[in-house]
């Protein structure tokens, strides 16, 4: 056992735990990168071909993105220096928030340093007792959270203090039955309905309409967290456009910039006074800072070009949905929705351990799923595909994928 470098904090166990699980191999050693995150990274001086980003078209790349980082960088400098309440936000985030809310079809939105803090600031909004003055305010401590049993870790986290059963109520995942009879049963109280429009491990798509026609038909506010989809999604593109033409109905949507943008940060967007009110509400705008301004002017950039040319997306999505039949074809099982995350079961996690080794000792770098983002003995090889990721890489992880599959039986 390592001994611990404070007598007092043996009682937690952290030492205990982390020799049973080192000697388990599932404490993986991290990846830590010499370089830039791109399709082959280079770690601890040896190069390895990337799977595991989540950029998926490598935006940070493009010299015209890092001109206008630079550029906004210079103007507006690199931090705001202080929280959106105290110090502000710059113009760079004041337009991204218009540029959302057009996108989004809402009336306004509202930016976060992560797609996550946008989550909490939403949760804690939503049930905040807050006033200026004692004559008038809000009390929102008696809304009901009903969730999809699948979000997000961030919007569990968030609810937290919620007491479950009474107003923190779950729903089975992507089931509108199970919906219907939680909802049933909460007549006349305040509700938000929550769900993703993409689900990040099991790569599923919510029943959007018709989640949105029962928050409808009980009164429900509806809160989409859309970090997978945004961008990906809608814009013009043939792939899930009802979800997407459904998903104008919500009341509230989240997204991340982490994803289909590549870059950082998050947002709200919804009804304006809710949004004012979230600036002093959520928490997450008063306690912490903001996205950094260059990377708000990036994600700007981003948003303008993606929208100008829709081919872009298309295109990688036409490349995700030859992925799909090629793992077909090798006999993997992977999520039967195409949407553009690829979940490819593994099965047991002393299997996923050995399996993820093998491919890094082949030169690959795969982003294996455990418990608890996948429930336990159901790890997954959870892919978004890096758009820079050659032919050639992807007929070597292909091939390798067949081979550890046949060894390994998953
Ligand atoms: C469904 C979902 N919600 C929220 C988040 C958090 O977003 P961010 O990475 O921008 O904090 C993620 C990120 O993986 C996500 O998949």
């Amino acid at each position: 056992m390592t001994p611990s470098a404070a007598p007092a904090l043996d009682r937690w166990g952290f030492s205990t735990w982390l020799d049973h699980a080192r000697g388990s191999g599932e404490f993986i050693k991290l990846p830590e990168l010499d370089g830039v995150n791109d399709a082959v990274v280079s770690i601890e001086g040896r190069k390895l071909v990337n799977f595991s980003g989540i950029g998926i078209l490598g935006w940070q790349h493009d010299p015209e993105v890092r001109k206008v980082f630079a550029a906004t960088a210079a103007e507006y400098g690199l931090v705001v220096g202080g929280s959106r309440i105290i110090q502000g936000v710059s113009r760079p985030h004041l337009e991204l928030e218009a540029l959302v809310a057009e996108i989004t079809g809402r009336e306004k939105a509202l930016t976060f340093a992560t797609g996550m803090l946008a989550n909490l600031g939403f949760v804690n909004a939503m049930s905040a007792r807050f006033s200026f003055d004692n004559n008038a305010g809000v009390n929102n401590t008696d809304t009901v959270l009903v969730l999809d049993r699948e979000c997000h870790w961030s919007m569990w986290k968030a609810a937290e203090r919620f007491k479950f059963g009474r107003n923190l109520i779950m729903f089975d995942h992507n089931d509108t039955a199970s919906l219907r009879s939680e909802l049933e049963q909460l007549a006349g109280r305040k509700i938000v309905v929550g769900f993703e429009a993409v689900y990040s491990a099991d790569g599923s798509m919510a029943p959007v309409a018709e989640i949105l026609d029962l928050c409808e038909e009980f009164g429900a506010v509806s809160f989409v967290d859309d970090a997978n989809g945004f961008m990906v999604y809608g814009n013009g593109g043939r792939r899930f456009a009802a979800e997407y033409e459904a998903l104008r109905r919500a009341t509230f949507l989240m997204v991340s910039f982490g994803k289909g943008v590549g870059l950082s940060g998050g947002a709200l967007a919804g009804p304006a006074d809710a949004l004012d009110a979230f600036r002093f509400l959520s928490g997450t705008t008063v306690f912490t800072t903001n996205i950094q301004p260059p990377t708000a002017g990036a994600i700007v950039h981003v948003l303008r070009t993606m929208r100008r040319d829709p081919s872009i997306m298309a295109n990688y999505l036409d490349r995700i949905d030859r992925l799909r039949e090629r793992l077909l074809r090798i006999g993997c099982t992977i999520n039967p929705t195409p949407t553009y995350v690829t979940s490819i079961l593994v099965g047991p996690n002393d299997i996923a351990v050995n399996v993820r080794q093998e491919f890094i000792d082949r030169g690959y770098l795969v982003p294996m799923f455990g418990y608890p983002a996948v429930p336990k003995g159901r790890a997954v090889i959870r892919l978004l595909l890096n758009n820079r990721i050659t032919d050639e890489q992807l007929d070597g992880f292909l091939d390798t994928l067949a081979e550890l599959r046949e060894k390994y039986r998953f």
